[in-house]
């Protein structure tokens, strides 16, 4: 029997609560079509970093790069600074396996409302292609009280800085704070041309582009160039490009526009939880950060809801799904496809939901109800 080997970080908040429900129909799933996952779990996250004050070690990084798949929850605890286990945990994994592509399908699902009330599933069906790795997520920034010239040098392992600020220029001996984006040609090309192959390979006609190109006109112009001669390679590819902030109300106006929208990091972190909102929720929105060659890692869009944790209310649809566009990754295929129907099924009869959609469930009546409808349907 083929073996897949799959790390498991479940993280913080409902992290772990929505992560069980999606590997107990990893299990049903594997074991109804012939195939099995060995889960090994790491306990990343901020108990063990309130505990022990590690984040995820070069040993761990390393021991994490011999699979093929992560499956990961969320991080983030009100007990920690904001921004600690973000960049020392889920940003560390990302940058460190070079995850460029997060691939992020908004799809409203038979008997879910979108936000829109006037959609309907035929109206909302795309898919977002997220650059991971730069862009405003470059990690270059800093902050301080300065007199006179002030120069930094931050560094992360491509790019260093150096930065003079004249003291006159911020009114003396002031507070200031940075943050750089950088899009490098390579960085722009291997995402762009993931999000075009994709287009082709799934039967996409419409690719769009998002970018601020008018205002930050030294990094868009890099992503608009790359874009313009990546489209030149698909001329049965139509191609659009837009300003964040149309393309921000056309997602919510005319969402039927889209079939594959590709984005910068920053812009397309804050649109695919828009879209999130327009396929009927956080709980609903999976997400895979995917490196074609090396290590890649599947996630809820949504964070660990502290507010929730422990309240048994969370939706595991998201994280859900996440596994299903994991065994996807993995060639299962039909695996997923089993997975995608099962969900459906559930929110199309009603009856278990969680109240995030209008029910009263708890996440693992979700999670048991998944798992009955997809061993009726395998
Ligand atoms: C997401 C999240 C992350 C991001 C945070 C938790 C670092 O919002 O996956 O969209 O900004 O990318
Ligand atoms: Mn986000």
């Amino acid at each position: 029997m083929v073996t897949y080997n799959i790390a498991c970080i479940p993280g913080d908040g409902i992290g772990p609560e929505v992560i069980a429900e999606g590997r107990k129909v990893l299990d049903a799933v594997s074991e109804a079509e012939g195939f099995e996952v060995n889960w090994v779990d790491y306990n990343f996250g901020a108990e063990r970093y309130l505990r022990e004050g590690t984040l995820v070690s070069e040993e761990e990084l390393k021991e994490l790069s011999n699979f093929k798949a992560i499956y990961f929850g969320a991080v983030g605890d009100p007990r920690v600074r904001p921004g600690i286990l973000e960049r020392g945990i889920i940003l560390k994994l990302r940058w460190y396996f070079d995850q460029y592509v997060n691939l992020r399908p908004v799809r409203l699902l038979n008997g879910v409302s979108s936000a829109l009330r006037s959609k309907t599933p035929a109206h909302i069906n795309f898919v977002c292609v997220r650059e991971n790795t730069e862009d405003m997520y470059s990690g270059l920034g800093s902050s301080g009280v300065r007199s006179a010239k002030a120069s930094m040098v931050m560094s992360r392992s491509k790019y260093q800085v150096k930065f003079d600020v004249d003291a006159s220029m911020i009114g003396g001996d002031e507070s200031f704070a940075y943050e750089l984006g950088v899009i490098t040609r390579l960085g722009a090309e291997r995402v762009i041309k993931y999000a075009f192959n994709y287009a082709q390979n799934n039967g996409l006609r419409r690719v769009a582009s998002v970018d601020k190109a008018n205002v930050m006109t030294n990094i868009y112009s890099i992503w608009r160039d790359v874009f313009e001669s990546t489209a030149k390679m698909y001329p049965q590819i139509q191609t659009e490009e837009l300003y964040v902030d149309a393309a921000a109300m056309l997602f919510v106006r005319e969402p039927e526009r889209f079939q594959l929208v590709v984005l910068p990091n920053l812009f397309g972190d804050i649109l695919t939880d828009l879209g999130a909102a327009i396929q009927g929720g956080m709980g609903l929105a999976p997400s895979a950060n995917i490196n074609p060659e090396g290590t890649s890692m599947f996630e809820p869009i949504h964070g660990s809801a502290p507010p929730l944790a422990g309240k048994k209310v969370a939706n595991p649809i998201a994280a859900i799904l996440a596994g299903g566009m994991m065994l996807d990754h993995l060639g299962r295929r039909e695996a997923y496809n089993s997975v995608a129907r099962a969900v459906e099924r559930v929110l199309v009869d009603g009856r278990v939901r969680t109240p995030d959609l209008g029910g009263s469930s708890t996440t693992s009546e979700v999670g048991d109800a998944v798992v009955k409808e997809l061993l009726s349907v395998v």
